[in-house]
């Protein structure tokens, strides 16, 4: 299976996203999505995405963000 990594509905990676994240300087999936920049559409990409913010992480496994969080994260 294929990484995660894009807006499917949007065409746009989340390499992308984030750049045009830093540049605008919008922190959330709801800022992105009001810029009408990714997330507009199924919202599958919305948890990675959080998770691109918080991390910087622009590449996830299928599933990644379902995961069960490590208690010693
Ligand atoms: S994949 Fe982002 S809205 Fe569908």
């Amino acid at each position: 299976m294929g990484k995660v990594n894009r807006c499917i509905c949007s065409n746009i990676t989340f390499q992308e996203i984030q750049t045009i994240a830093k540049d605008e300087g919008l922190t959330s999936v709801e800022q992105l999505q009001a810029h009408g920049i990714c997330s507009c559409n199924c919202m599958l990409c919305a948890p990675f995405i959080t998770r691109m913010l918080e991390t910087s992480k622009t590449e996830f496994e299928p599933g990644e963000i379902q995961k069960p969080r490590s208690r010693h994260a």
